[in-house]
């Protein structure tokens, strides 16, 4: 938005990865009562956000959305009321085009300050804005249309779009008050989804800032199809890339390995400081094994140790290489584990396949004049 709403990148819950279409007043208010009760709002957990598939598929004589008769029979302002009342946020969704991608419900395209009015009214927080059936009209004009309507509502309404990367959404995105954009297709629950997702964001990190974030897309953790290892590697790597981590499982049935991944409050204070640039690959080591950083506000960086490859690796970096150079000890803290420990410069790990290693390295010792947050680059 042009407030600038999301100063640091949204945390929360999107109904789309789980349940598709198959949505009603339920399972989001479910998702509300386990956000709470799972320990997520605690950690920082904020927005609950419905996608696709809310409204009926025709406006009504005034031309206005209208929630589903039969799976949102309280309407959108009462959910919104009892999402406040757990002190969260309520998103919502539709399409820059005549109907949303599922073609269940009408698209805003020439409606835009009708449904941001609606959306304001029923006390909405977040807009993620998709897509689908345009007519051809240029994206940034299509999604301009919508931020100027959302900053005419009277609500401050986050603005998420969500055109898969096409037309170089994180170059018009700050133009028309985007708080976030999607840099790609859509993630699906498997490993090589993860990977093609990942690699995508190479390049894109001088584009992120604050409240103008890459989106990689939500999460899966939690769904199924990948194993709790690639799930944690899922996670880390997002958290390094300061992207919005919206969940997408059921939050009410979660395994305890499910809920600590997403509860892991050191990965999700990396993903909510910002340093001056989202995460990026300092080095590639072959092999199928990477090294990751992300330099944190208060001078400690943040490393991810990648292995892609199919066996257990043991993989190195250095505090030279991820900009720490200069002392003669640093502090360790391995954000999985919690165990501490010192180095002379040399950090290692043995990394199982398809997972990863994250810490957060920090000088200690006998640096004369600690330097000034920022004051070291990556890459
Ligand atoms: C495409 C988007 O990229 C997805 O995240 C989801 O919102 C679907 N459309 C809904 O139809």
């Amino acid at each position: 938005s042009l407030a600038g709403l999301a100063p640091k990148p949204p945390l929360g819950w999107n109904s789309w990865n789980k349940y598709g279409c198959d949505i009603n007043e339920a399972k989001i208010k479910a998702a509300t009562d386990a956000m709470v009760s799972s320990g997520m709002k605690d950690a920082g957990y904020e927005y609950v956000n419905i996608d696709d598939c809310w409204a009926e598929l025709n406006r009504d004589a005034n031309g206005k959305l209208v929630p589903h008769r039969t799976r949102f029979p309280g309407g959108i302002k009462a959910l919104a009321d009892y999402v406040h009342g757990k002190g969260l946020k309520l998103g919502i969704y539709t399409s820059a085009g005549s109907q949303t991608c599922a073609k269940t419900m009408p698209g805003a395209l020439k409606h835009e300050q009708d449904d941001a009015n609606s959306f304001a009214s029923w006390g909405v927080d977040y807009l993620k804005y998709d897509n689908c059936n345009h007519d051809g009209t240029p994206a940034k004009q299509r999604y301009q249309a919508m931020g100027t309507a959302l900053a005419n509502s009277g609500r401050h309404i986050v603005y998420s779009i969500c055109n898969w990367g096409e037309e170089d959404p994180w170059v018009f995105g700050p133009q028309v008050g985007g708080d976030l954009w999607r840099t790609t297709g859509d993630i699906s629950d498997n490993w090589n989804s993860v990977l093609s997702l990942l690699d995508q964001q190479n390049g894109l990190e001088p584009f992120a800032r604050q409240s103008g974030w890459n989106d990689p897309d939500m999460l899966e953790v939690g769904n199924g199809g990948m194993t709790t290892t690639e799930y944690r590697a899922h996670f880390s790597l997002w958290a390094l890339l300061n992207a919005p981590l919206l969940a997408g499982n059921d939050l009410s049935a979660m395994s305890a390995d499910t809920k600590a991944i997403l509860t892991n409050r050191d990965i999700i204070a990396v993903d909510q400081d910002w340093g001056g640039s989202q995460g990026r690959l300092l080095r590639d080591l072959g092999n199928g094994t990477q090294v990751w950083g992300k330099p944190m506000s208060d001078g400690s960086v943040a490393i991810v140790l990648f292995n892609r490859n199919g066996a257990t690796s043991s993989i190195t970096t250095s505090a030279a290489e991820i900009g720490l150079g200069g002392s003669s000890s640093y502090r360790l803290k391995d954000l999985w584990s919690k165990a501490e420990s010192t180095t002379s410069g040399s950090i290692s790990a043995s990394v199982p396949s398809h997972g990863a290693a994250m810490y957060i390295v920090r000088r200690e010792g006998t640096l004369a004049t600690p330097p000034a947050p920022g004051t070291y680059a990556l890459g």
